[in-house]
């Protein structure tokens, strides 16, 4: 008998892309092979977001879809993880009967046990924690893990969240923000290079203030051997035991471990955003040259409605010392439109913002209303505030156009320069160009006379641009990957 396949469909943010990767490692580790294609999977796993409206529409969409494959093929199991299942809990049951797990975040680790469970039982479960246990189980990383791409790694050093932005529900579906101890980390991507990873991105919902609860709770112990491992020897040989985020020491110590060239981070809060950040990033060669830094909004009052303790002139302040601290900086951010009560002054706010920070590139999205969250609550209150769909629109128009204005300037502000990429494959456009990446995060689309692996190291000149990626010819191959190649083998 031929081995049961699966497939994961992901939706939302680099957190679910890597619970994913925990998802396929622990699926494969009960003997299932990934399926051809999903249509004919044995096994769905529907990995879901809930940070807009029309990601839990997607879902039940899609649930109905396959409502009727699994009429017409009984032995389909399907699985429901992430932020959605662990919002929407029993409801997804009720909407959806024919699915037979529904798994939260605090314990995707569980996916497979309950699988069986549902099998073995012959009906559904359900299995939603309200927080993560505070060991390595909680964090997908100390699992194994079906990396989706050979050269570079994701690592999640902290889960959850402490801010309380009035827009956001996911403080609500990811909890409290727990770090993962500081030596497990380092010694994570000591393994990931050794194995040929080269890239590493840490993640977090607010990765600079990585390690604040670990040094808080260190705080008023006695030093012992083992804070070095809990919290980096950087804070440990310190006698001050001061309770500080250790972004900054995680950074550095990342990016000096041999066999690590990139190292990238999402997201980071403008607030968090400290000078000795910068200097890591500024010193440490393999840190990339680019800079997410979600703004959210330019105007005070939005800003201050949103709860997000920065004002505009603060953030730019930031913006200005990151830029001075590390040459050739790209920077890209968050914007929201639309959010209630936001008047045509506290657009033009925004725009002036973000005319002035000259993004590379931004991810504007209209504001969504998420129940349970403050402005949500808000807004149900006072429905007066919401901002009318047509000015929504236009004003997402308005910023889309100042920001592919910088988009633009700055990527032709490369071109006819060398930049080095890790290549990624063919484009996607067209197979016999090759797509790579620079240091600055930028998609280079380059002619190659020669196919290159996934994850080799090249350099390219720059000949065109666009708003959204450069166009170049390859220089010169400087190093070719050096993790194992799979080699597909048919499910037999
Ligand atoms: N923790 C990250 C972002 C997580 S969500 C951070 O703080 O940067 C990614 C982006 O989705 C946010 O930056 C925000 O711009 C957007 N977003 C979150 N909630 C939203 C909502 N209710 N409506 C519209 N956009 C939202
Ligand atoms: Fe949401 Fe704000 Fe936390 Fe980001 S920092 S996850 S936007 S609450
Ligand atoms: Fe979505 Fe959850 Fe990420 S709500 S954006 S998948 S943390």
């Amino acid at each position: 008998m031929s081995a049961r396949t699966y497939a994961i469909r992901t939706y939302g943010c680099q957190m679910n892309e890597h619970d994913s990767e925990r998802l396929a490692g622990l699926l494969e580790a009960d003997g299932l092979v990934p399926a051809a294609s999903e249509d004919d999977a044995d096994v769905v796993v529907l990995n879901t977001c809930c940070i807009r409206e029309n990601a839990d529409n997607k879902l039940y969409g899609k649930l109905g879809h396959l409502k009727s494959k699994k009429d017409a093929r009984p032995g389909l199991e399907i699985i429901v993880s992430g932020c959605l299942a662990q919002k929407d809990r029993d409801l997804i049951q009720q909407r959806a009967g024919h699915v037979d797990v529904v798994v939260g975040t605090h314990n995707v680790h569980r996916a497979v046990e309950l699988l069986h469970a549902a099998r073995d039982g012959g009906r559904p479960v359900i299995e939603i924690w309200d927080e993560a246990l505070d060991d390595a189980e909680s964090f997908p990383s100390a699992l194994a893990v079906k990396r989706e791409v050979d050269f570079s790694a994701w690592l999640t050093i902290q889960v959850g969240c402490d801010n309380t932005c009035a827009y956001c529900i996911v403080p609500a579906v990811r909890g409290k923000e727990i770090s993962r101890p500081f030596g497990e980390l380092v010694a994570e991507v000591e393994r990931l290079a050794a194995d040929g990873v080269i890239e590493v991105t840490l993640l977090g919902q607010n990765v600079n203030s990585y390690g604040r609860d670990l040094t808080t709770s260190l705080r008023t112990d006695a030093a012992s051997p083992l804070d070095a491992a809990t919290a980096g020897a950087v804070w440990a040989a310190d006698p001050a035991r001061r309770a500080r985020p250790l972004f900054a020491d995680l950074l550095g110590a990342v990016a000096s471990v041999e066999g690590i060239h990139r190292v990238r981070y999402t997201s980071p809060h403008p607030k968090d955003l400290r000078p000795e950040t910068i200097a890591a990033m500024a010193d440490h060669p393999a840190v990339c040259n680019h800079l997410h830094l979600p703004l959210q909004a330019g105007s005070d009052a939005t800003l201050a409605a949103m709860h997000r303790g920065y004002t505009a002139e603060r953030y730019l302040e930031k913006l200005v010392a990151a830029r001075a601290g590390i040459p050739d900086l790209a920077v890209t951010t968050d914007i929201i439109v639309g959010f209630p009560g936001e008047t045509d002054a506290d657009f033009e706010a925004t725009l002036e913002v973000v005319a002035a920070a000259e993004y590379d590139s931004a991810y504007t999205f209209i504001f969504s209303p998420r129940e349970g969250t403050e402005a949500a609550v808000a807004l149900e209150a006072e429905p007066g505030r919401a901002v009318d769909s047509a000015v929504v629109g236009e004003r997402f128009e308005r910023l889309r156009v100042v920001v592919e204005r910088s988009a633009l300037a700055k990527h032709r502000e490369r071109i006819g320069r060398i930049e080095e990429v890790v290549v990624e494959g063919p484009s996607k456009r067209d197979a016999s160009v090759l797509t790579g990446r620079t240091t600055q995060n930028k998609l280079v689309h380059f002619a190659s006379d020669r196919p290159l692996r996934a994850g080799t190291l090249a350099t390219t000149r720059v000949l065109d641009a666009g708003p959204h990626f450069l166009r170049g010819e390859l220089v010169e191959v400087l190093a070719t990957p050096r993790h194992r190649t799979r080699i597909p083998v048919a499910a037999g």
